[in-house]
């Protein structure tokens, strides 16, 4: 995810200091670098830099500049490290045209190579450059500036907002979407904006033009002329909204909080994720196979993510894979760290000190080791460190407690574990690509979810007000889920909580157990499921009141429940090994509404940090 703001205007203005503003209320979407392009007179000027907006404002002095025409960007980098080089706007040979893009251009690489071999120079690792070097290709053939921006999109796949402007047509800046945002505002007949979202309009106009897949726009001082990509011959009629959220409220699109947001946001995440290159996962699996040892290793969250995805790699690598939470690697295998040792680390942040100490460690001990690592940033201290990375696609997530890079981080273990159970043979070519088909359907199973449950969920809250302690108890992968559940609860909504196996609960936890104590079951349809039906009947025995998450077509577990949270699956062994992913926003969503229920924010909770740098 990055920020995209641009105006235009007829009279000169303070555009320095207003484009800054539309980054910087933009800076939720992505921050590790940032830049920006302006003309004045016929000359186009760029200034870009590997950090913060305020890092850019020092060092350029940006507010004293005046012009009619900027566009700039706020980057959370996927293709290429957050370097001054890869930060946006990219542009041409000629220096004529400057591109600020959001979104993933996939086939980049070939149009790279072609644009190449025509003698075309690039300056950065992004996908994004190759937009304005194919602009510049049409431009000479003969094509008009909004006819050359239409034929180069045509020519890509992928993602994109973009906005576009050109030294020899200084009046225009071209937007277009397919999949990102692209927001229009107009101050009728004086300035015109566009941005990747409503806050850094909502400043000038309430009244905003929301551009759709495949819409381009004409932006001139004051006015907006709409066109469809794909036949852009007529023009289209569009009409502005009136937008009545607060800045604030824009931010969070209109959701009380981040972490509601970001559950909402999951299905995106899962989708983007999906679309990481192949080549990544079998680098992975290729090091996994020839490893004589093999380790995870995480903190939190992304430790909860580690033990459901050693689970799934388990299943299909036929070795065993230890888990061990960051802090405690050193301490586990001191003077026990052999030869062809595999670590693999996750971390959402890169930077947790733990998890950086860990791989450091490994690495002096045994030179040998490959250091393979799951995390969400680019450029991270986790990604330096490592042999090898694959950087999730969750975008920024802002909530304190992890939701939807969970959810990516195990999407990605999946993936490694199928590209292993494919090199290994390990199963049928149908039975991989079942799993296969199972895994993206995860996003419209949890959009379902999310769209048809809200209200029971917090339905339940209410009812569980009043408890402090709760268990949170599963068989098998689940124990992760279990775990990751109880453990936003314990993080947002400030309860008691034990994650436990179900049927080690009996050798203690069991004792607590009183009538009305709430324990969460997770019992989707596996393998482990008969026995835990006899968990469940041993806590309801002792007068546990019962909530249970299932899938659809449940009826043991159904029966035994006081409440029962049903994810929308079907229930065969290929969606049973995604549970982790499916069934997670419920427990996220109870840990929200619990919060609120007692009067908490769920966006910073109490004594908690983002990122961990400390030991
Ligand atoms: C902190 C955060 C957790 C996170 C953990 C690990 O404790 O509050 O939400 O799961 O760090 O962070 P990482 O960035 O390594 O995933």
């Amino acid at each position: 995810m990055c920020g995209i703001f641009g105006l235009i205007s007829k009279e000169c203005l303070d555009i320095g200091e207003i484009a800054l503003e539309g980054i910087k209320s933009l800076e939720y979407r992505g921050y590790d670098s940032c830049g920006i392009a302006f003309q004045n007179g016929g000359k186009l000027t760029v200034k870009k830099v590997s950090g913060k907006i305020n890092d850019m404002q020092k060092k350029f002095n940006l507010e004293t500049l005046s012009g009619h025409l900027a566009i700039a960007h706020t980057r959370w980098a996927t293709h290429g490290a957050p370097t001054e080089r890869n930060s946006h706007p990219h542009t041409d040979c000629t220096g004529d045209i400057a591109l600020v893009h959001n979104g993933i251009i996939e086939n980049f690489m070939e149009l790279k190579d072609e644009l190449k071999s025509k003698g075309h120079i690039f300056k950065s690792e992004t996908d994004t450059e190759i937009l304005p070097h194919l602009i510049e290709d049409f431009l000479k053939e003969g094509f008009n500036f909004k006819e050359a921006v239409i034929r180069t999109l045509k020519r890509c796949k992928g993602a994109y907002g973009i906005a576009v402007c050109y030294t020899k047509e200084p009046d225009v800046i071209i937007v277009a979407r397919k999949e990102s945002p692209i927001v229009i505002g107009i101050e009728e007949g004086k300035i015109s904006y566009c941005a990747s979202d409503i806050p850094a309009i909502l400043p000038h106009t309430r009244s905003c033009y929301i551009l759709e897949d495949d819409e381009l726009a004409i932006l001139q001082p004051g006015k907006a002329e709409f066109y469809n990509i794909q036949n852009s011959v007529n023009k289209i009629d569009k009409k502005p909204e009136y937008i009545n959220w607060s800045v604030d409220d824009a931010k969070k699109n209109g959701y009380e909080h981040f972490m509601l947001k970001e559950i909402f946001e999951e299905p995106t995440a899962i989708r983007n994720t999906l679309k990481i290159e192949m080549k990544d996962f079998q680098i992975f699996a290729k090091h996994l196979l020839s490893a004589d040892h093999i380790y995870i290793t995480a903190a939190g969250t992304s430790y909860y993510a580690a033990l459901a995805g050693k689970y799934m790699i388990n299943k299909f690598l036929g070795k065993y894979i230890q888990g061990i939470e960051c802090s405690e690697f050193q301490n586990n295998l001191i003077g026990a760290l052999e030869k062809n040792s595999v670590i693999l680390a996750v971390s959402q942040s890169g930077e947790t000190a733990d998890t950086i100490e860990a791989i450091r460690w490994a690495k002096k001990t045994q030179n040998d080791i490959k250091i393979l690592s799951i995390t969400n940033v680019v450029g991270s201290s986790l990604t330096r460190y490592s042999d090898h990375y694959i950087v999730t696609r969750a975008g920024p997530e802002i909530g304190v407690a992890s939701t939807k890079t969970y959810v990516t981080q195990v999407i990605v273990l999946a993936l490694i574990a199928l590209e292993i159970a494919k090199l290994k043979k390990a199963i049928s070519k149908e039975e991989i690509q079942k799993y296969y088909d199972a895994l993206i359907s995860t996003p419209d199973i949890i959009e379902n979810f999310l769209d048809k449950n809200i209200h029971s969920v917090k339905n339940l809250v209410r009812n569980l007000e009043k408890n402090i302690n709760y268990f949170f108890l599963a068989r098998g992968i689940s124990i992760a889920t279990a775990k990751e559940g109880g453990l936003k609860l314990k993080e947002v909504a400030c309860r008691f909580i034990e994650g436990y196996s179900a049927a080690h609960a009996k050798h203690g936890p069991i004792s607590l157990v009183r009538k009305g104590f709430p324990i969460i079951f997770i019992a989707p349809p596996d393998e482990t499921y008969e026995r835990l039906v006899g968990n469940v009947m041993e806590f309801k025995a002792r007068g546990g009141y019962i909530i249970s998450v299932v899938s659809e077509s449940d009826k043991k577990v159904t029966e035994l429940s006081n409440v029962t949270i049903r994810i929308p699956q079907p229930s065969n062994k290929y969606f049973n090994l995604l549970t982790p992913i499916t069934f997670i926003p419920a427990l996220q969503l109870l840990a929200y509404y619990a919060a609120l229920e007692h009067g908490l924010d769920p966006d910073k909770p109490l004594n908690l940090a983002k990122t961990v740098t400390v030991h």
